[in-house]
């Protein structure tokens, strides 16, 4: 409808009602709102009375989730088979972090059914427990590894680093192939092992005095490994890469081999008082 643009004032327009037009039919409050609510409209309409209601309601939120944190001894529930890692697993572990591998890859499988189901048990709190620092996330470009040891052999693992494109063609991993081409030999393990210990891994005066001979032990399918498994029960031993030495490729394929192994989960039951 055209607007007659003599009227401008919408009271003087006789096609417009205003609410003079009805005072008795438009009642000020509807009859459903209670006492309560029509309180409530104070917080509504006062922007520093509602930020402060607020802030008060938050804080008390926050402090029924924090306060119990501080009188509990320990939140990780202690998990039979976790120990900490290995000097060679260790020595993996960086490489897996210098490298960046966790820019497309986490490490925290969620209790959600497909997670679950596709790569195995969801993860546990112990399970990161000697992790520094942890790798958990949700940035999956490539799939979770948090279980991925043992799920392929060794040597699948050193075509898939060299080139991941010649095991899985449509793969946007890069290639790792220098991995083969640096050679370690466990110098730094022992302060590495020192610092750990420093946060809270419970590595003995035995392991740190014997890190770089275990080191060295672990891929060397000469070794006497007897002593070192005593010391890491579960740990894998054997030439990861193929080739002689310990390479950045053994600590590596080392380290992604035992990810997720060390529960058992045929004999674990969850504790439902954590
Ligand atoms: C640019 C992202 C990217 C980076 C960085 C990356 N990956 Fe991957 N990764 C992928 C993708 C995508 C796949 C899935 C395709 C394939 O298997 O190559 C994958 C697959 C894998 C798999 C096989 C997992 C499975 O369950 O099939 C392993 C093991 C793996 N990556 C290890 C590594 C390691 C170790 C590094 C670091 C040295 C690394 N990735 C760095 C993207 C990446």
């Amino acid at each position: 409808m055209a607007k007659n643009p003599k009227i401008t004032d919408p009271e003087k327009d006789p096609k417009v009602s205003t609410i003079k037009d009805f005072p008795e039919e438009i009642p000020n409050e509807l009859p459903h709102q209670s006492a309560f609510l029509n309180r409530h409209q104070m917080l509504e309409r006062n922007g520093t009375l509602l930020l402060v209601a607020s802030l008060l309601v938050v804080s008390i939120g926050g402090i029924v989730e924090i306060a119990p944190l501080f009188y509990l001894e320990n939140t990780i529930e202690d998990v039979e088979g976790m120990r900490p890692y290995s000097p060679l697993e260790l020595a993996g572990r960086d490489i897996y972090v210098r490298e960046g591998c966790y820019t497309c890859h986490s490490q925290m499988i969620r209790p959600m059914r497909d997670e679950v189901e596709r790569y195995g048990h969801y993860s546990l709190a112990a399970e990161s427990q000697y992790d520094h620092p942890f790798q958990w996330g949700s940035k999956r470009t490539g799939p979770d590894l948090a279980r991925v040891g043992g799920r392929y052999s060794d040597e699948w693992h050193v075509d898939h680093l060299n080139d991941p494109q010649s095991v899985v063609p449509e793969s946007v991993m890069p290639k790792y192939a220098f991995l083969n081409d640096v050679m370690l030999d466990g110098e730094l393990i022992q302060a590495n092992m020192k610092t750990h210990r420093f946060v809270g891994v419970p590595y003995t005066d035995e392991m740190i005095e014997t890190a770089q001979a275990d080191f060295i032990a672990q891929a060397d399918p000469e070794a006497d490994w007897d002593e070192l498994l005593e010391r890491y029960p579960g740990a894998q031993t054997r030439n990861f890469d193929g080739a002689p030495g310990v390479s950045e490729m053994d600590a590596l394929v080392a380290y992604l081999q035992m990810l997720g192994t060390l529960v058992d989960f045929s004999t674990f039951t969850p504790d439902a008082s954590r």
